[in-house]
């Protein structure tokens, strides 16, 4: 057994285990990669303020998002297709977070389906939606995540079309994986992840399939993304979503301070600042630059959260000090699933976990609460000067 301290260690178990055309859809961003790979540099550009002789006992790390209690202030982000990166992925990150006593996140582009996940788990779980062209649809899986006690609705909103991502279409991604002579040589390589799949029947997309009517192929995540998510998804229709749920509302996608404004005035019991792992527009800046700037516009109005980027406990304090209430990891948590399984869930968030408390106590500071812009050093021009 390998000794991991990492979430690097994890994500070259990752890359040994699982399949090629698995391991590029999530190691990969949109066209340059440039988002992709700021939104992991900019965090290094940020030094702490290291504090001595400050009495460290008693330090906790437990928080709260949308009024809900946190172990730490990191949820597993939405993420597509993870129950392909391990079998009954979904299942296994849904428990890992719920034993660990951070929120999980639900994809609608999940393999398990929401009923799935419930079933397994015995704490209400977050459920991700992207909008669809199918208003039936779109009703009835709100009905669905209700049904299975639900506690909170993301939305997201910077996918109404599919940014460009090459490696996916070199690779011909889709669940299950199609039989061509390439993908069955990489296979053959991953018996472990191979052994473990026929083990289970989750291998389709489960929210999607026998629920949406006229899916032409459901297997090919670029296509059917073409033709059924609602690219007329506007704030009005944002409002009517909001409604339609009636419960707790966290938007998901928001770059911009204009747009951080509107979703504010909707009224959403948070915002995600997230360029979706700079997977969709390239040339985007990375989150963590974004960040300030957002929490100034509306950070007295709505709760502010983070993603992209974290690979660390490290980057998590970074983007809490920069005044984000919560956090989400996408990548991290999946390198942990598709290196060891369930146990690698856990394993990723005790590493970010260890990382946060030990940071957190050699800056000074013994509770989330007390964590704020005082305990970094941000170089002057960190947010950029851009005309
Ligand atoms: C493989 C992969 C699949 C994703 N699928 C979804 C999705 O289905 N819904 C969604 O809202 N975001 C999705 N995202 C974006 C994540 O929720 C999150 O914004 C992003 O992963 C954060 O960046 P990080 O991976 O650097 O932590 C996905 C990200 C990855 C890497």
């Amino acid at each position: 057994m390998p000794v991991i301290t990492t979430i690097e260690d994890l994500r070259r178990i990752y890359a040994r285990r699982a399949p090629r055309m698995f391991y590029d859809y999530c190691e990969s961003g949109s066209w340059t990669e440039q988002t992709f790979r700021d939104n992991v540099s900019d965090f290094a550009g940020i030094r702490l303020r290291q504090r001595v002789a400050v009495d460290m006992e008693g330090r906790s790390t437990a928080s709260t998002m949308i009024g809900q209690d946190v172990a730490m202030p990191v949820a597993l982000a939405p993420v597509g297709l993870t129950g392909m990166q391990s079998a009954d992925g979904e299942i296994k990150a849904a428990r890992a977070a719920e034993k660990f006593g951070v929120p999980f996140t639900l994809s609608t582009m999940s393999i398990c389906s929401i009923e799935d996940v419930a079933a397994h788990t015995t704490k209400p779980f977050w459920f991700q939606l992207y909008v669809m062209r199918d208003e039936d649809f779109v009703a009835r899986i709100l009905q669905r995540a209700k049904d299975a006690r639900c506690s909170a609705l993301v939305l997201t909103l910077d996918l109404q079309i599919l940014g460009q991502r090459h490696k996916d279409l070199k690779n011909g991604l889709s669940a299950p994986p199609k039989p061509t002579l390439r993908t069955m040589a990489n296979l053959a390589t991953k018996w472990g992840w191979g052994l473990e799949m026929l083990g289970t029947k989750r291998r389709f997309f489960g929210n999607i399939v026998g629920h949406a009517k006229g899916v032409s192929d459901a297997s090919s995540l670029t296509d059917w993304t073409a033709e059924q998510f609602d690219p007329s998804l506007d704030w009005d229709k944002v409002r009517r979503l909001k409604e339609q749920w009636g419960g707790k509302l966290i938007l998901k996608g928001i770059l911009d301070e204009e747009d951080a404004r509107r979703a504010a005035d909707v009224g959403a019991d948070a915002i995600v600042v997230s360029n979706h792992g700079g997977r969709q527009l390239d040339g985007a800046l990375s989150s963590i630059r974004a960040l300030p700037g957002i929490v100034r516009a509306v950070g007295d109005q709505v709760e502010v959260h983070f993603d992209g980027g974290i690979r660390s406990g490290q980057d998590v304090l970074k983007a809490l000090a920069l005044g984000a209430k919560g956090t989400y990891i996408g990548r991290a948590f999946v390198y942990g699933l598709g290196a060891m399984g369930e146990a690698g869930v856990t394993r990723a968030l005790e590493v970010i976990h260890k990382e946060l408390d030990t940071t957190m106590a050699l800056c000074g500071r013994k509770s989330v609460a007390a964590l704020d812009r005082d305990i970094l050093l941000v170089p002057e021009d960190f947010e950029g000067r851009w005309a």
